[in-house]
């Protein structure tokens, strides 16, 4: 069964509990990084640090982050070089994040979409493979920017 993270600040734990059966219908086996009430640093940087270092190690291919708007979660994500995280509210920008961007990341806030629609840009973004072909170079292009600021990762 394949892995995949998700992860939500305490702004989106009703959108994540969503998502996360969404995907375990599916057939994927969730893990869940969401804050918990017995921890100290329970903000959005916090979550999505942890979810997209995961992926940059290669522990998980795909992954889902919540936040209250899904901004700061994926603002947060794609500083961890290697990550391309995408907020998508619509069908065509979840597709398109996997075609053309190849993230790994998709990020959705729980203030801006409401629980069915969610599933359906979830379903989009799963179902969604990359596409290659001229988005290759595009793809390259945004990894030689996380060389240059991050040459060391
Ligand atoms: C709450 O902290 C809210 O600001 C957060 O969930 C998110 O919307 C930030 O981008």
């Amino acid at each position: 069964m394949a892995k995949i993270a998700i992860g939500a600040d305490d702004a989106a734990l009703e959108l994540k509990q969503v998502l996360a059966e969404r995907l375990e219908e599916k057939g994927w086996e969730v893990e869940d990084y969401s804050v918990r009430p017995d921890e100290e640093d329970t903000d959005y940087p916090d979550v999505a640090v942890r979810v997209a270092e995961a992926v940059a190690a290669g522990e998980y291919d795909r992954a889902v982050l919540c936040c209250g708007t899904g901004l700061g979660m994926s603002i947060t994500a794609n500083k961890v070089p290697g990550v391309r995280a995408a907020q998508c509210h619509d069908v065509y920008s979840a597709e398109r994040a996997r075609k053309s961007n190849n993230a790994q990341v998709l990020t959705m806030g729980q203030r801006v979409i409401g629980p069915e629609a969610a599933k359906v840009v979830l379903d989009a973004w799963l179902d969604s493979e990359f596409a290659g072909g001229g988005s290759t170079k595009k793809v390259e292009k945004m990894e030689a920017v996380d060389r240059k600021y991050h040459p060391e990762a």
